[in-house]
């Protein structure tokens, strides 16, 4: 219900008198009293006029379901949105509920996290609401073997609704790190659960600094605050995300990872450099050639002979 009064509040021009709302959501003036009560708890500033009524002033801050959800307009991507003021880990409670059968595009979003993780077991820092920190569920019908089809995906979606919402144009570090002027703004993990051929669900999960001052920071990081010199909505940022995510993800077939492939080169800050891949088999270094047919890279060697990595931990050397 308050949600469906905030709604209310934010389509109408002006004021709206207290019996508008009363006759419209069918509840009593004392129930409406009560659930404005409740949205000021919540953070919303509400204003309320004698003869005049109740208009919404601001929104709080935080990455509320019905607040993404509000003129969302997706089919999918944000279909179920989970919200927690802190978690150990967005994939950990996404995990959780894709087990459960949560439906594809379901989303789970913290204002901060205890137990935030990067890839290679590396911590995310996660400041209280500072960035956006949150975890998709994907249920793709793609053999396990075309996982790095959704990391680059990811990569693509995220880069792409940064720059809408922001106008900065970060870079991506193979296989999905969104970097500007070489210092990390996003980072997307992958992370899966699969059938001998089948992958049962993905979950993706995207940490993106987004209102960190310089102090707020770990070393080598960024935030959009820090490149576009003013503080945006992380609603707006969430939103756009998951606009992008959607229409890319639904021409996911041949053509769409064509595109895909297109938009991420165009924004690669890898393909042409040095680079040394750290994976389980081993050290690789040369220089990162190409994005192969399935979103490997391509890596030409000192010797001449050219392999393909599907996953590793990159460093660019020069
Ligand atoms: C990386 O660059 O190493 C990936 C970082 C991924 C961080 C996000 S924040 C939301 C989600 N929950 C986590 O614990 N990690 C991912």
């Amino acid at each position: 219900m308050q949600e469906q009064i905030i709604n209310f509040l934010k389509r109408s021009k002006g004021y709206l008198s207290g019996e508008e709302i009363s006759r419209s959501m069918n509840i009593s003036r004392a129930g409406i009293w009560k659930y404005m009560q409740e949205l000021r708890k919540d953070g919303y500033e509400i204003e309320a006029v004698p003869h005049l009524g109740y208009q919404l002033v601001s929104v709080p801050d935080k990455l509320l379901a019905h607040e993404i959800q509000f003129d969302l307009k997706t089919k999918i991507f944000g279909c179920r949105v989970v919200y927690h003021e802190t978690l150990s880990s967005t994939m950990d409670e996404a995990f959780k509920l894709g087990m459960e059968g949560a439906p594809e595009g379901t989303v789970v979003c913290a204002e901060t996290q205890t137990k935030g993780r990067g890839r290679l077991g590396r911590e995310w820092a996660s400041p209280k609401h500072k960035g956006v920190y949150l975890s998709i569920i994907l249920r793709p019908k793609l053999p396990p073997t075309e996982l790095a089809k959704l990391t680059l995906l990811s990569a693509v979606a995220v880069a792409e609704a940064v720059e809408k919402v922001s106008g900065v144009k970060a870079h991506i570090k193979w296989p999905n790190d969104l970097l500007v002027k070489n210092k990390k703004l996003a980072g997307i993990l992958t992370e899966l659960r699969a059938e001998v051929d089948q992958m049962k669900f993905v979950v993706i999960g995207i940490g993106l600094n987004v209102n960190n001052t310089a102090t707020q920071l770990v070393d080598g990081a960024t935030s959009l605050r820090q490149e576009a010199g003013k503080v945006f909505s992380r609603v707006e940022v969430v939103q756009e995300i998951l606009r992008s995510f959607e229409r890319r993800y639904a021409h996911l077939d041949e053509q769409g990872f064509e595109d895909v492939m297109g938009a991420w080169k165009e924004r690669s800050h890898t393909l042409g450099k040095r680079v040394k891949i750290t994976d389980p088999a081993g050290i690789v270094e040369g220089v990162a050639l190409d994005l192969d047919h399935d979103g490997g890279l391509l890596i030409r060697q000192d010797s001449g002979v050219i392999i393909k990595k599907m996953a590793g931990d990159v460093v660019q050397l020069r």
